[in-house]
């Protein structure tokens, strides 16, 4: 089985079939994480270029791990030990990086629509590995997978997206990920972190977090974007977590099997306290988990068999 598609660029750009196939796949490709040999030769002799433009940790371990689990060949390249720093345009390294005949090329970058650009100049099939504020595809769907482990279904569910919406792309990529699989989403967060008209993506606003909190099936922290915030918006980091943090106080209007998520890295105390990031609810160590077998699945879907 494989997508019809040569690039993963971002959630609006799948249907329904296609992320319950990725989905399934990954659950299936789940169990080889878990084997005393964790290898299988379903992509021997493919290559795959990792390239971050931005900094990761989750995200670039998680598609390292992917693509070594599934015997492809890997090469990781960062912008500050590329040519990049010498003055060469982000094209024309991706054409002498195509030039070597990769299979793929995962790509992190800063500036919205960078992987949309590559993808239409390399042959090569070119994954989203989240691009500036615009799209994280690939967050989107290691958290559906998460929720429909736990919860057993997607459809009906209520998913609450609290904070820094304005400049999280994974708030973005998820909104349209969960709408499109049936669950009802709510977004959450400070007039100052929500865009103007998010709305359209059907999707209600609060400014209310114990709003969203309230019967909630699953809760998705968001961290504050400190990096991408010039002016700061808001006051103070402790004014912020006493009005939108998720606290053991606020979660208790929560559904007893509410799940708690956060994309990572966590600001602890901030968007969400320590022992709320470690407690019962909390399954974000699931969803780093799921991260390596959702790239799996998307490397096996894309490169596995003949084009
Ligand atoms: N969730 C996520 O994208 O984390 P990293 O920035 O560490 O990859």
């Amino acid at each position: 089985m494989k997508i019809e598609k040569k690039d993963i660029l971002d959630i609006e750009s799948l249907s329904t079939e296609e992320i319950e196939l990725i989905l399934d796949t990954a659950d299936s490709l789940k169990e080889i994480s878990t084997r005393p040999i964790k290898k299988v030769p379903t992509l021997r002799g493919k290559t795959i270029v990792h390239f971050f433009h931005e900094s990761s940790t989750r995200t670039r371990t998680s598609f390292e791990i992917a693509a070594k689990r599934l015997s492809a060949d890997t090469v990781s390249i960062s912008a500050s030990t590329s040519s990049i720093v010498k003055g060469e345009t982000l094209a024309d390294t991706v054409r002498n990086l195509e030039a070597m005949n990769p299979d793929a090329i995962i790509i992190r970058h800063s500036a919205a629509g960078a992987p949309h650009m590559l993808a239409r100049l390399v042959r090569s099939s070119v994954i989203n590995a989240g691009d500036g504020m615009h799209a994280h595809p690939t967050q989107a769907l290691l958290d559906m997978m998460t929720v429909r482990e736990k919860k057993g279904r997607l459809h009906g569910l209520r998913v609450a997206i609290i904070g820094d919406i304005a400049h999280s792309r994974v708030a973005r990529s998820n909104t349209v990920g969960f709408l499109k699989m049936g669950a009802h989403v709510i977004l959450a967060g400070p007039p100052t972190m929500i865009p103007q008209r998010i709305e359209v993506l059907g999707a209600p606003v609060t400014y209310y977090v114990e709003e969203a909190i309230k019967n909630a099936d699953v809760i998705i922290m968001l961290r504050i974007q400190k990096e991408r915030q010039q002016p700061f918006l808001f006051p103070s980091e402790r004014e912020y977590a006493s009005y939108y943090g998720l606290t053991t106080e606020n979660l208790a209007a929560a559904r007893d099997d509410v799940l708690i998520m956060h994309p990572g890295p966590i600001n602890r105390g901030v968007e969400i306290a320590p022992e709320v990031a470690d407690g019962p609810y909390s399954v974000i160590l699931d969803q780093v988990a799921n991260g390596v077998a959702i790239r799996m699945a998307l490397l096996y879907l894309l490169l596995g068999g003949p084009r």
